[in-house]
């Protein structure tokens, strides 16, 4: 049975006010969050919407080092930013406030002096890294190193980007000071720990046990972080910047960013409602649902949920509808390497189009994978969908009723079968679009509303009004009031994801506030009203505006590679005669198949112009073997032969390696007679 509440708490991750936002976070947090407000609040209940920014931590000290500016002017600056770009792109909150307030400040220093007058910590003295050059703790991000999981050399103190395995300092392989570069010592120091491993139970029991209809990603994430078995946490830093440690003895200690952050959702709706807060945290009758990015996941179904419950006095969410990640034209979105959209240039390079971009997003949201944003992919839903069906109808509709009734909406006749046939293709649009985003399904909902304009397209095409002014006039303004009520449906309906189309719709049609509840009928505007001038809703965007974007972000790239190219040493001297010992050759690839059980191993049938000859070669990762089939590449003919997974190698495929780790093999520039010496 579906448990029925009063009000709704919505809060989305607090974003870092360590850099500006793009697109990643807006499909992954703040537009579903914002179209799941929206709708909510259309229905006519009790929501509320809560944002900020997340203003501690070393991401914020790191990048105020490196400017060398204080921490607060970085956090002033982004937080600014942020909450604007917000606010452009019409992120509905009910406050966007920031973890440096002073209510914040208090709230959260009072939530960990709570749970430690409970005795629900463990405080403890250990190891940690220490920097002896500049006198200074090293927390999560200070520490640099090589990932034990997977390799990757710039792997963090707390996460490996690479990989997005969670880390502890002390598992990184030779570690390195962020700040000086040094390599740090091991030195004592006392902290408070968060007990995860008591609440073991708890949490399989709340989380297995009883929300199973979580994502499955989510849920799946948090079964396996529980039999991989939970360990204390430890929820103070040594650092300067934070909310200082309200006990004594702990002087230069402060809360852990992932302490005091979500503890910010509290605060935020503390500063919004002084008088009323506790209602919507502590009442057992509101639902809390939690918008995060699949980053998030353990914090805030496993971390925080046990902060709450051994605070005692607060609610645990009901859902936690996290996405997978949005990828750029096919790589990572990452700040640092700037592989990213960011809102605020894209406002400034797209004036008045955000609705266009939060379409794209949703239609093409990570909710159940990773998925990719392309701006070929932008460019097909603006004019395809947008202009081509949703623009195309609403302004037909108006145009012809200005045309044939002077902009008043015509007296509805009879309607016919067919009139009927259509009505009951949308007659549940309102069920369709209530299933879809209760159960945090956006593209699905964004789907059902989409249809809804092609019903309306279609509809016009069939009944061809136009051609029947002369004949009869009635008939006519029928089909106008029809597709006029359908218009006014579809200013309900993308109301919550297109919100500045749907207001333009609005003052078009002449509705006033929209109501959800007249979805699905075609009697919301009535006879003889006034219709407002037809605006364009949506204008076709070039080829020229998409091929800039894709420019820029190839500058980025050959920008990063510029910066990130080291070239290796030169190798010591050789003698002319040690070169001469080489046999290079051209052959060319007869055959090509993976070997198996060998994830990195092709095997290779090479014509070296003496009969015939078996490589195996390390680049399964990089070629698929059916593409180097019938291609002439260059080899060492003279290696002595080795085995490799039971196959013998008879030399080695020559292949160039840069900087990125990307591997190409080595081709002559024209075809030549296999057999022929490289030389
Ligand atoms: N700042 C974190 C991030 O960007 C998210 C914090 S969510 C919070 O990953 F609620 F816990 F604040
Ligand atoms: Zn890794």
């Amino acid at each position: 049975m579906e448990k029925k509440f009063k009000r709704i708490l919505v809060t989305t991750a607090l974003p870092y006010a360590n850099g500006p936002v793009h697109i990643g976070h807006l499909a992954g947090v703040y537009v579903p969050a914002d179209i799941y407000t929206r709708y909510q609040r259309l229905k006519g209940r009790d929501v509320i919407f809560i944002g900020g920014s997340d203003e501690h931590g070393v991401p914020i000290t790191l990048k105020a080092r490196k400017e060398g500016v204080s921490p607060q002017d970085i956090v002033d600056r982004y937080h600014a930013l942020i909450k604007d770009s917000f606010e452009e792109f019409g992120i509905s909150f009910d406050i966007y406030s920031r973890t440096t307030s002073k209510i914040h400040e208090e709230l959260a220093s009072n939530f960990f002096r709570t749970l430690y007058d409970k005795g629900v910590f463990i405080e403890k003295e250990s190891e940690q890294y220490y920097d002896e050059e500049a006198q200074q703790f090293l927390a999560d991000r200070y520490i640099t190193g090589t990932c034990p999981h997977c390799g990757n050399e710039h792997a963090y103190g707390d996460q490996c980007e690479a990989c997005g395995i969670s880390l502890n300092a002390t598992d990184l392989i030779n570690p390195k000071s962020a700040i000086s570069g040094s390599t740090p010592v091991m030195k004592k120091t006392k902290h408070w720990y968060l007990p995860l491993d008591r609440y073991e139970e708890f949490l399989r029991q709340w989380i297995l046990k009883e929300h199973t209809e979580w994502k499955p990603n989510v849920y799946g994430q948090c079964k396996s972080w529980l039999d991989m078995g939970l360990q204390p946490r430890a929820v103070s830093r040594d650092l300067d910047w934070g909310i200082p440690v309200p006990v004594e003895g702990a002087k230069g200690k402060v809360l852990y960013v992932w302490f005091d952050a979500p503890i910010g959702y509290i605060s935020n709706t503390k500063e919004l409602l002084p008088d009323t807060w506790e209602r919507y945290w502590k009442d057992p009758e509101t639902k809390l649902v939690h918008f995060i990015g699949k980053d998030n996941i353990v914090f805030h179904c496993i971390v925080f949920p046990i902060m709450l419950k051994a605070e005692g006095s607060y609610i645990l969410p009901e859902n936690v509808p996290a996405n997978e990640f949005l990828n750029l034209e096919g790589n990572k979105i990452s700040t640092s390497r700037n592989w990213a959209v960011w809102l605020h240039e894209y406002l400034k390079e797209f004036p008045g189009k955000q609705d266009v971009l939060r379409y794209a997003l949703t239609a093409n949201a990570p909710e159940t994978k990773d998925n990719d944003f392309t701006w070929k992919d932008f460019q097909a839903r603006n004019n395809n969908e947008l202009v081509a069906i949703l623009g195309n109808f609403i302004n037909r509709s108006l145009v012809l009723t200005h045309k044939y009734f002077d902009g008043k909406v015509p007296v509805c006749g009879e309607l016919t079968d067919y009139d009927k046939e259509t009505l009951r293709e949308f007659s549940d649009i309102k069920t369709r679009l209530e299933n879809n985003i209760e159960n945090y399904r956006f593209r699905d909902a964004l789907k059902e509303a989409m249809n809804l304009a092609r019903i309306g397209n279609k509809y016009l095409a069939d009944t061809e009004p136009w051609k029947l002014v002369k004949k009869d006039i009635s008939r006519v303004a029928t089909i106008l009031n029809f597709a006029l009520q359908i218009s006014a449906n579809l200013a309900i309906a993308f109301e919550p994801f297109l919100p500045f189309a749907a207001q333009k719709i609005r003052k078009m049609l002449g509705m006033g506030t929209p109501e959800w509840n007249q979805l699905g009928r075609v009697d919301i505007l009535a006879p003889h009203a006034c219709l407002a001038q037809p605006e364009l809703l949506f204008e076709k965007i070039g080829d020229d505006l998409i091929a800039a974007q894709i420019q820029k972000l190839n500058d980025t790239k050959v920008a990063n590679e510029k910066a990130n190219y080291t070239p290796e040493p030169i190798a010591p001297t050789i003698e002319y005669d040690d070169f001469g010992k080489l046999d290079i050759r051209v052959g060319k690839v007869l055959e090509c198949k993976k070997l198996p059980k060998a994830d990195k191993l092709l095997q290779f049938k090479i014509d070296d112009g003496l009969g015939g000859r078996t490589i195996v070669s390390g680049i399964a990762k990089q070629y698929r073997p059916e593409d180097l089939v019938g291609k002439q590449v260059c080899f060492v003919a003279n290696l002595a032969p080795r085995r490799l997974k039971g196959v013998e190698s008879q030399g080695m495929i020559l292949s160039a390696e840069d900087a990125d780790g990307r591997v190409v093999v080595i081709t002559p520039q024209q075809d030549v007679t296999p057999g022929s010496c490289v030389k």
